[in-house]
Parts: C-alpha cells; sequence; structure tokens
C-alpha cells in the first residue's frame, strides 16, 4: 500500500477537534481520479452532531470532485488507539468504494487492510 496514507491521515488526525472523547482520528482517501483527500473528527457538545474523520473525508472529497468521486484507497487512524471504521462509515465508504478497495487501519500497531466487502458485507443498496 501507498504508506504515504498513513503518515497523511495521521497529520490529519493531530488536527482533529475532539475535546468531548479526546480521541483524534484522521483519514487519507485516494480517489480513482487521483486526488488525495484528507479529514478529521469533529465534535460537537451535542455529542450526536459529531463526524466521524472518514465521512468528513468522503464528504470533502465529493465536494471536491463531484458525485462521481469514487474512492480507490482509503486509510483511518487515531493517535493512541487502534480500531477498523464504525458502522456508519463502513456504510458511506461502501457509497463510493467497490467490493475490493481496500481500508486500511492499524492492527498491533501495524498497517492491515481488509476489503469493502470484508468489513462490510450485504451492504445496504438502492
Ligand atoms: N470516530 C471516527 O472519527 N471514526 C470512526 O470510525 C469511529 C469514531 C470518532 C468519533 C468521535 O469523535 C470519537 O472518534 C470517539 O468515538
Amino acid at each position: 500500500m501507498n504508506s504515504d496514507l498513513f503518515k497523511t491521515a495521521a497529520a490529519a488526525a493531530a488536527k482533529a477537534y475532539a475535546p468531548y472523547s479526546r480521541f483524534q482520528v484522521g483519514c487519507a482517501l485516494l480517489t480513482v481520479q487521483g486526488n488525495l483527500f484528507t479529514g478529521c473528527n469533529v465534535e460537537n457538545a451535542s455529542y450526536g452532531l459529531t463526524i466521524c474523520a472518514e465521512r468528513n473525508t468522503i464528504f470533502h472529497a465529493v465536494a471536491e470532485e463531484g458525485p462521481g468521486m469514487k474512492i480507490a484507497e482509503l486509510a483511518v487512524i487515531a493517535l493512541g488507539f487502534e480500531f477498523p471504521p464504525c458502522g456508519a462509515c463502513r456504510q458511506v465508504i461502501a457509497e463510493f468504494a467497490g467490493p475490493r478497495v481496500p481500508i486500511w487501519f492499524l492492527r498491533d500497531g501495524k498497517p492491515v487492510s481488509m476489503t469493502m466487502a470484508e468489513l462490510l458485507p450485504a451492504s445496504f443498496r438502492i
């Protein structure tokens, strides 16, 4: 994988607005068109309004490239803990990623990837 994607995601995590959870999350994605986008989580005093790093990044990519935006590869990282994308973000990633697209995250300190289909089998589609 493009290891720069993790470095870029980590730099984005440092910009997170996370005064409530203290979980600073960053995401970087490469589009099929070849553009790189980043984002971080942005929390809110009304907790439910918080937006995850992955969705923030994807919405930014669509705003820039338009509705045809397709994800080629995505990495997510948090400062100080490890996790794969949350369920809500999996559904949003699946909207813009084919079943074989690799989604990267850290496990035991190492980058691992799962395909979109492994992360969210039988995703909702209309
Ligand atoms: N968070 C993300 O940014 N991405 C995920 O996939 C899971 C959770 C954020 C949301 C919240 O700001 C903090 O992590 C704790 O849940």
